[in-house]
């Protein structure tokens, strides 16, 4: 049975793209058979890594006709395949939106790739809407990172436990929460970012608190997440070490990995050094 684990966050702009192609790319070399769902009328995702196989149809032919044939492209990274976003003109909202079961019909529908795969990430758009909502109700465990700035840390307070809150009567429909992960994400150095990443474990989430906790693993900010994605390749293999402090992208992705899913302890990179 496919774990589904979606990124999420109510704000635009905080790493939710390069999170999940990374954790993607990473589950797939620790011998995982994962499946990338691009949740964002944007197709950042989509076009993440290069495609050996694009399928004729995407993530609108998924939810709307319930399409699960010709839907899966493959990427050039093994065992990582990839629905894409083909929603340019973001008709999915509206759709969802009128169709009286829309926010649940993506969690059924991807049960169908169950058998298929050990993973299904799904990345979302920065933002609160339907599509979003479908895509939250989808998840086992839903990962959430936070740049470690006041800001951030306030949002991520008042928009992700609002977002929660909202969504949380859906159990009724069959649809319950998934325990939400905060991940402290772009890391800097500085005393104020240490600061803040204190204050946001110790701080208190309301109705949702127990719902919500904050990841020992801490992921840096540094060049590398951002020269993979130009490289179009998995971080870990990018940056597999690094001189100084700061842990390597691979460092700190395996504790990532390890710490979200515990029963991976014991697998190996099957891709070691590649580039
Ligand atoms: N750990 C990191 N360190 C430094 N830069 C990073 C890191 N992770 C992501 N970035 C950079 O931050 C920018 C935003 O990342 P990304 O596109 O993943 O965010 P997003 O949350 O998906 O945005 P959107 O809400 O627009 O979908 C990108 O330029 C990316 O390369
Ligand atoms: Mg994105």
């Amino acid at each position: 049975m496919a774990l589904k684990v979606t990124v999420t966050s109510t704000k635009g702009g905080v790493g939710k793209t390069t999170l999940t192609a990374n954790l993607g790319g990473l589950l797939a070399d620790l011998g995982q058979k994962v499946l990338l769902v691009d949740v964002d009328v944007q197709p950042t995702l989509s076009s993440y890594y290069p495609l050996e196989l694009r399928a004729g149809h995407g993530l609108s032919s998924l939810i709307t006709e319930g399409l699960v044939d010709g839907i899966v492209s493959r990427t050039a990274i093994a065992q990582l395949d990839l629905i894409l976003s083909d929603d340019p003109e973001g008709m999915l909202q509206n759709w969802i939106l009128h169709t009286p079961d829309g926010r649940v019909r993506l969690k059924h529908i991807l049960t169908r790739f169950d058998e298929t795969y050990d993973f299904i990430l799904l990345d979302t758009q920065g933002a609160v809407g339907p599509l979003q909502d479908s895509a939250i109700l989808s998840a086992d465990l839903l990962v959430s990172p936070i740049p470690p700035e006041i800001l951030s840390a306030r949002e991520f307070a008042r928009g992700t436990v609002q977002m929660l809150d909202r969504l949380r009567p859906m159990a009724f429909l069959g649809a319950p929460l998934g325990p939400l992960r905060g991940l402290i994400y772009r890391m800097d150095r500085t005393v104020d970012a240490r600061r803040i990443a204190q204050e946001l474990c110790r701080e208190a989430y309301g109705p949702s608190k127990g719902a919500i906790t904050i990841l020992d693993t801490v992921i840096p900010n540094t060049v590398a997440y951002r020269e993979a994605a130009t490289a179009r390749v998995p971080v870990h293999r990018w940056e597999p070490q690094r001189q100084g402090p700061t842990p390597s992208a691979r460092e700190a992705m395996l504790a990532l990995v390890f710490e979200l899913f515990p029963h991976l302890a014991d697998k190996t990179l099957e891709c070691e050094g590649a580039q």
